[in-house]
């Protein structure tokens, strides 16, 4: 609920749904919407009053900011739905915070929280129907903010659109995901906006990954852009390393964002007794874990794809398939966390929370 009395939504509700044309067990990730959309614009220096209307293209000058700047930044979110039909969110605090954290690195307006929040809750509501029960769906939610602004003078723009769409989701990597390890190519560097979820922080990864794809890998695991020795994110992952039963992850940094799956795959797997190392992984440590034996696992981890585990990487022109595992910790770990999203497992850290 709103904490203040005042705050509204207006909403203006589709005719007809959509939702009989969509087939909910072919989905491909990120390609069908809901029947609504939130938008809120910001001029003048303040916000305006939030509206959900049916989802449509919609009109923007050309020499909107977002065109030729690039200042556009989203979050990756989900809700469940439980036996009862009850919708869940999974931690909407830490995508609030990680969201303002990003608009202010991209001299963006800070969203309130009422906005964000009750914006989201409000839009499930009336789509509802689009959230399907069961381990494995979920409706992804993308809040992101655009710079709206006139003109193509290189500088901040004052006007801008925080929207939300949602789509239903089923998982986001098909099949074997293989990686090629950044020799060359960089995804962030210091004093950069690699901490931010910033759309240009995606884009740039698009030509290395096409390159990756010509070779016959999925995606790249990104290295540190001063040495290429260290090793970051997975795609668009976080990404975890199984060396014997330690599970280590790069620290975040202003190169690495703060995934809300990485940190609740920590929180499980330090409560179960898994012994967690946050701290620079090398690649170095890889390869001497494939001759030794003491590499078991790989695997990415971020709200799109949950956890998406890696049968071997390249490097430097040598593949690297990684050995099978009988009970791989990346599916225990991912059993854990959905079934705490899908509300089949006690949530024990009060993460989900009821819209
Ligand atoms: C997410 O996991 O939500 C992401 O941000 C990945 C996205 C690029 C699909």
């Amino acid at each position: 609920m709103s904490g203040n009395p005042t705050f509204t939504i207006k909403v203006q509700k589709a005719e007809t749904s959509k939702i009989g044309s969509v087939d909910f067990e072919n989905l491909p990730f990120g390609n069908v919407f809901t029947d609504h959309m939130l938008y809120c614009d910001y001029k003048n220096g303040e916000w305006g009053t939030p509206v959900i209307e049916p989802y449509a293209p919609m009109l923007m000058d050309p020499s909107s900011r977002v065109f030729h700047y690039g200042q556009a930044i989203f979050e990756g979110m989900k809700a469940y739905k439980d036996e009862k039909d009850d919708i869940w969110l999974f931690r909407p605090d830490q995508n609030f915070e990680r969201f303002n954290k990003s608009a202010v690195r991209l001299a963006m307006p800070e969203v309130p929280e009422e906005v964000f929040i009750e914006g989201l809750r409000q839009l499930i509501n009336i789509d509802r129907e689009w959230v399907k029960k069961g381990k494995g769906n979920s409706l992804y939610l993308r809040p992101f903010m655009i710079a709206t602004g006139h003109g193509v003078i290189a500088s901040p723009s004052a006007q801008y659109r925080f929207m939300i769409i949602m789509s239903p989701a089923k998982s986001y990597y098909q099949g074997e995901v293989k990686v090629l390890i950044a020799e060359h190519f960089s995804r962030a560097a210091n004093g950069g906006i690699g901490a931010a979820k910033a759309a240009g922080n995606y884009s740039s990864q698009f030509y290395p990954t096409k390159l990756a794809n010509e070779q016959g890998y999925q995606q790249v695991i990104w290295t540190d852009d001063a040495t290429h020795t260290k090793l970051e994110e997975a795609g668009t992952m976080n990404v975890f390393f199984r060396i014997n039963d330690t599970l280590c992850t790069a620290p975040t940094s202003e190169r690495i964002l703060d995934g809300v799956t990485r940190k609740s795959l920590i929180d499980i797997a330090k409560r179960d007794g898994i012994t967690v190392e946050e701290r620079p992984v090398l690649v170095a440590e890889l390869i001497e874990g494939m001759k030794n034996g003491s590499l078991k696992e790989i695997f990415g981890a971020g709200t799109a794809a949950v956890i998406s585990p890696i049968e071997g990487f390249s490097y430097q022109d040598v593949y690297y398939e990684l050995p099978k595992q009988e009970n791989p910790v990346a599916l225990e770990l991912k059993e854990k966390l959905t079934s705490i999203q899908n509300k089949l497992a006690e949530d024990t850290f009060g993460w989900t929370e009821k819209i």
